[in-house]
Parts: C-alpha cells; sequence; structure tokens
C-alpha cells in the first residue's frame, strides 16, 4: 500500500474495500496514462527522469493502453498506472510521483474525461436539433391543439410545437459552449494542494493535455469540481426539456386524448391486456430526468459540505459523472431515433380543436378588429360561449342567427364582420403571422434561419 509504512497496522479488509475507487475509477485509465506521461515529460525536462527513462515509460504505457487490465487490486486508477509502471520497467517508477499528487491528478484526469463527453453531448444535442427541424418542416401547416392548463387553447401546428423543443435544447447547446471555455484550466501541478518546489512549467503541461491554462490558484485546482456541477446542471437541464416532451407525449398518445400517433416500434405492450400500447419509453425517459436531477442534487450536497481543498468525499464524483452521462447519453441516442415514429392523427387533432371553442379567442380579435375594446370584446364572446356550450352547438355551427338569439345587441356588432373567416381553423392558424407565431408561414422561416444558424454552429 501506497502510505503503509505510516501505520502500524495493515488496513481492515471491510475498511479497504470500502474506501477504495479502483472498481469504479478504471475508466480513467487513458486519461491517467495521458497525463502521467507529460508530466513525466516536464519531469525530464527538469533531469528529475533521465531522457531514456522517459522514453521508455512513454513507450511502455503506449504499448498498455490497448493491452486488458484488471486494476482491483490497487486503492485506484492512479496507483495502478504507478505500479504498472515499476512492476514492468523497476525503480525508474519510483520517480513518477516527484512534483504532483493524486489529488491534483484524479481532478486533471476527469476534467479531461468530461471535456470529451461534453463534446459528444454537444454532437448528440445537435443532431436532436436537426431532427426536430426536419420534423417541424414535414409538420409545417398540421393543425396541432396548444394547451394551456392541460386544456385546449387555442389551434397551432405540429410543426410550431416541434421549434418548441428546438427552441428549448438549442439553449442547452449555447450553454454548453460556454462551459467549455469556463473550464479549461489545468489542475495539474496543484499537487497536494500548494503546490512544488520543483519548477513545473505549468503552462506547459496544460497545453500539452489540451488546456487552454494552467489553473491560477493551487487550492482551487484540487478543490475545484464546478465543471461537474455545470456538466450535471447541463443534463439536468437537457433532462427537463426530454421529460417535458415525453410528458406532452404520454398525454396526447392517451386514449381520451389520441393527437399522437405512436409507430409500433417505439411502444411495448402489456402482458396481460392484449389490447394495450404503452409509450414506456417516454415514461421511462420522465423517470430517468428525476434520477439527473437527483445526482446534481446529491452532487451539490457532496460539495457544499467540504472544507477547501481535496477530501475523500469528492472520490464520489466519479460515481455520480458517470452514472449521469451513460443516461443522458443513452437518453439522447435514444430520442434521436425515435422522434421520427411520433405523428400526429389529424382527424383527432381536427376534431379537438373544432369541438372546444379553440377559436373563441379569434372571435373576440374580430370584434377588436371591428371596434370594440378587447375587454368588451371578451366579454361578448364569453357569453356567447356560455351559451353554445350549454346548448352544445359548437363553434363552427354558429351563423348571426344563432347570435340574434344569444343577444340582440350582439347581432349589431357580428352583421358588421364575416364570421365564417374567424370561426375557420386554417385561417386562424395562418393568422398569428408575427415573429415567432404559429402561422406555417412562419414555422418555415423559423426552420430556415434555425437550419443556417445549426450550419454554422461553432462545434
Ligand atoms: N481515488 C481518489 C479520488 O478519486 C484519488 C485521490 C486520493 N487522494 C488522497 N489523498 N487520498 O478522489
Amino acid at each position: 500500500m501506497v502510505w503503509s509504512k505510516r501505520f502500524g497496522k495493515e488496513l481492515l479488509k471491510p475498511v479497504k474495500e470500502y474506501t477504495y475507487s479502483s472498481s469504479f475509477d478504471n475508466f480513467l485509465f487513458l486519461y491517467d496514462i495521458r497525463c502521467v506521461t507529460n508530466h513525466c515529460k516536464l519531469l525530464c525536462n527538469l533531469g528529475i527522469i533521465e531522457e531514456k527513462d522517459y522514453i521508455r515509460i512513454l513507450r511502455f504505457l503506449d504499448s498498455y493502453k490497448s493491452l486488458p487490465y484488471n486494476i482491483n487490486k490497487q486503492e485506484d486508477i492512479h496507483l495502478f498506472v504507478e505500479s504498472l509502471i515499476i512492476n514492468h520497467l523497476g525503480v525508474i517508477g519510483n520517480t513518477i510521483r516527484t512534483a504532483r499528487s493524486r489529488n491534483d491528478l484524479t481532478n486533471t484526469d476527469l476534467k479531461l474525461w468530461f471535456k470529451e463527453k461534453i463534446r459528444s453531448l454537444s454532437y448528440k444535442i445537435l443532431h436532436f436539433l436537426k431532427f426536430l427541424l426536419y420534423k417541424s418542416l414535414d409538420n409545417f401547416n398540421v393543425p396541432f391543439p396548444c394547451f394551456t392548463h392541460s386544456q385546449i387553447a387555442q389551434p397551432s401546428t405540429f410543426g410550431h410545437y416541434l421549434l418548441a423543443y428546438y427552441e428549448m435544447l438549442k439553449r442547452n447547446l449555447r450553454k454548453i459552449t460556454f462551459f467549455e471555455s469556463l473550464h479549461s484550466a489545468c489542475p495539474l501541478g496543484s499537487c497536494a494542494s500548494v503546490g512544488t518546489r520543483f519548477h513545473i512549467n505549468r503552462k506547459i503541461l496544460s497545453h500539452l493535455l489540451h488546456f487552454s491554462n494552467a489553473c491560477n490558484n493551487s487550492l482551487d485546482g484540487v478543490s475545484d469540481r464546478d465543471y461537474i456541477v455545470d456538466y450535471l446542471f447541463v443534463c439536468s437541464n437537457v433532462m427537463m426539456h426530454l421529460s417535458r416532451l415525453s410528458e406532452d407525449i404520454i398525454i396526447y398518445c392517451s386514449t381520451p386524448i389520441g393527437i399522437i400517433d405512436l409507430s409500433d416500434s417505439i411502444c411495448t405492450g402489456s402482458s396481460l391486456m392484449p389490447q394495450k400500447k404503452n409509450p414506456d419509453l417516454f415514461e421511462l425517459i420522465r423517470s430517468n430526468a428525476c434520477m439527473v436531477h437527483g445526482f446534481l442534487n446529491t452532487f451539490i450536497n457532496i460539495i457544499n459540505k467540504q472544507s477547501t481543498t481535496y477530501n475523500k468525499d469528492m472520490q464520489n464524483d466519479k460515481v455520480l459523472s458517470t452514472s449521469c452521462c451513460t443516461l443522458v447519453t443513452n437518453t439522447m441516442s435514444v430520442i434521436i431515433r425515435s422522434i421520427n415514429e411520433i405523428f400526429v392523427n389529424t382527424r383527432q387533432s381536427n376534431f379537438l380543436i373544432s369541438s372546444h371553442y379553440s377559436l373563441a379567442t379569434d372571435l373576440a380579435e374580430a370584434l377588436t378588429i371591428h371596434g370594440v375594446a378587447y375587454k368588451e370584446s371578451h366579454n361578448i364572446v364569453s357569453d356567447i360561449i356560455r351559451y353554445l356550450s350549454y346548448n352544445k352547438i359548437p363553434l363552427h355551427k354558429v351563423d348571426t342567427h344563432t347570435i340574434t338569439n344569444i343577444n340582440v345587441l350582439y347581432s349589431l356588432i357580428f352583421d358588421r364582420l364575416d364570421l365564417a373567416k374567424y370561426i375557420d381553423t386554417k385561417s386562424s392558424i395562418y393568422s398569428k403571422n408575427n415573429l415567432g407565431n404559429t402561422s406555417p408561414i412562419r414555422v418555415i422561416y423559423q426552420v430556415y434561419y434555425a437550419i443556417r444558424y445549426l450550419q454554422c454552429f461553432p462545434i
């Protein structure tokens, strides 16, 4: 054991098992090799390692990269890599620990791993955004009810609906880009906490490891886990959006609503009820989002309670990071594959739009166009809707005769307008033609600009 000379007794087996991280930190193997070899290069520059020994270490670790390995006997991945060098190359392995500690090494390994994971998450989001845009274009004029408070509100299009998710995930992508520049400092060389008397050139070391600079403060260098907090936050934000999308799909494809059809290839059945077709996939995404939010909450709590610099509590950063990364990567992959298996049931969609007075606002706006203040228009149309719903008359069946029956004064106003034009779903949808509105023309514009935006996106 690396520090056993300090103690008079062997570590108890259960304590060993409880404190070792080798069962979950082996994913850092290649990153640890990168850090160790580059650090050795600087030790070589200082004359602490001879050039020939440095080359032997380099060649050995390089050849070992692709071999199977079992680190379980070692305390962690860092001591495993050190033991490999000592076992294969002998005493030169005893020098590699000069001017660095596992405290800065573990943070640097993990930060390097995150740089890659962040990149692959960006690509996945970018991929999904493109799918959303093409699907929006396919559905640019497909009528789809918009809900507020889970009640049918106004007619929209499925294309417009999907573009809302494009915007949400685009914000996530932009956040990630910022993340990359914010967390670009290399902790290696901070050593255990205060640095070292050996003149390690930290700037060169950080460039060798493809960081943009060395961290400014060595205490912060071993303490800092903000990049994990930010990663967990971005993942939580992505999963929150995917969970809301899933929640919508679950509701929209539910038996009583039925405005969305899911292809058989993304549904699951029941072992008992032969007729069932369940949206299990989306229910699981909803649940996995909660798990990811839990990771963020847990990790903030772990860091929150620690005094400055390194504490063993931090070791669990690896468990949380890998669990979160696996869950989010799998979720992104499955949603990308599934988005094209979701279809609008246009018959049901049109039925819900026309049978729930979703054009009432259009009618009120029509009155305002013809000179009635909106508050008054709202009152008049509310009065009309109350009558219609009581008598079970749908809005598209209303004519001036019905209006006269409700209130003869109303008919004086309604006589002045082309009623049919305002109680038509298509004309309602096309009339919302301001920036970001639901009109199919706007949807096409938005998709067009979004495609150009993504083409220039800096990743
Ligand atoms: N396995 C440890 C971790 O993952 C590495 C750092 C250990 N440092 C120490 N002083 N015990 O956090």
